[in-house]
């Protein structure tokens, strides 16, 4: 090979030049790039041929060469944008996507104690609450000790504990350990639900050893009994979606004082029941102002903070809710009862489109 002059690289440029310009696939553009700038490539092996040049030769053909390099490198990177960006919308135009499309129809359906739930926390959501989780096996300082449940205490008994064999922790009797788990981890105030599984060890027509409650609790400086009332009317009247008469009872549990039962007004019409009217009420709730006892295993100070909790039986408020007659139907697990009983999971629940 004869020593190349200036204007043979001219020549050598307009022909990789056309071959660049005229590659049509990012494929066909790589040859020519390795034909040109590959190990082996045209412009490589004239660099190497460098050495074997005089000193003048090398000072002119040496920054020819390697200008000719970035300029051949330059087209060749610009080429392979627009072949990429052709690429894309090729595969933009073939591959769409019509969000208009029926889904089709959801064969599984919300099961309605996650539908009560979802209610549940859209209606206290409005009223600033946030929803707390505690763990379902519980130990006995949260489930009871703290809970003002001394020990030896019968409260104790009434609540047909499962215990694990460790003999030290439990399956949780109640949600209510979760109101000593947020006061022990956070200040007030304090607003929250606590949703979730509960467990004791009885089943008849009204008991399943697994079951679901809510519980609430609200912990400021000035949190007294008319704001317990207040919340839970505005409760049972958003979650049954009519105006519902309410009495408070006196009752007695171990972490309120004073602690009430709250009872909706309900009528019985044949086999179905009715909210709201008539002369007959159901229990559907516990509540009270937090013992002084739990304030302070929790570190909080009576005389500074007060509050009110509530608890209540999920499976229960969705039986009344949506008229499912036996509660052990609920955890049966049989699809047409699902079928039937179960929500859409593409309806959400809120309180602008309507809880169910
Ligand atoms: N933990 C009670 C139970 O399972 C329900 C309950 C009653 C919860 C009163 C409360 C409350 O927070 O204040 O029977």
């Amino acid at each position: 090979m004869s020593t190349p002059t200036p204007s043979d690289l001219d020549t050598v440029k307009a022909r990789i030049s056309e071959q660049i310009a005229a590659s049509e696939t990012l494929a066909a553009l790589d040859a020519v790039r390795v034909a040109a700038l590959g190990k082996k490539g045209e412009i490589s092996l004239m660099m190497r041929g460098l050495g074997k040049m005089s000193a003048d030769e090398k000072k002119v053909m040496g920054p020819a060469l390697n200008g000719l390099k970035t300029e051949l490198s330059g087209q060749i990177e610009t080429r392979k944008a627009e072949l990429e960006a052709r690429a894309l919308d090729a595969a933009l135009a073939s591959e769409t996507m019509d969000m208009s499309l029926p889904v089709g129809r959801p064969t599984g359906t919300l099961h309605p104690v996650s539908q009560v739930m979802e209610e549940m926390a859209v209606i206290f959501s409005d009223m600033g609450f946030s929803v707390a989780e505690g763990p379902d096996i519980e130990d006995d300082f949260h489930n009871f000790t703290a809970l003002n449940f001394p020990p030896g205490h019968p409260a104790r008994d009434m609540h047909d504990t499962f215990f694990l064999n460790d003999g030290e922790r439990v399956l949780r009797t109640h949600t209510s350990p979760v109101q000593i788990r947020t006061m022990m981890s956070k200040s007030p105030p304090i607003r929250i639900i606590a949703p979730g599984r509960t467990y004791r060890s009885d089943s008849d027509q009204t008991h399943t050893p697994m079951f679901h409650q809510v519980e609430g609790l609200v912990i400021g400086r000035d949190i007294h009994m008319g704001h317990l009332k207040g919340v839970l009317m505005d409760f049972v009247s958003a979650f049954f979606e009519t105006d519902v008469d309410v009495r408070f009872r006196p009752h007695h549990f171990p972490f309120t004082e004073p602690s009430a039962e709250m009872d909706v007004r309900y009528t019985r019409d044949g086999d179905s029941i009715k909210i709201g009217a008539g002369d007959s009420w159901m229990e559907i709730l516990g509540c009270g102002m937090v013992h002084p006892n739990v304030l302070e295993a929790c570190n909080l100070d009576p005389e500074e903070y007060q509050g009110f909790a509530f608890g209540m039986g999920v499976d229960r408020l969705a039986m009344l809710k949506y008229g499912m007659p036996d509660l052990r139907d609920m955890f049966a697990g049989d699809p047409r009862w699902l079928a039937h009983y179960g929500f859409s999971p593409l309806l959400q629940a809120s309180l602008e489109s309507g809880l169910s």
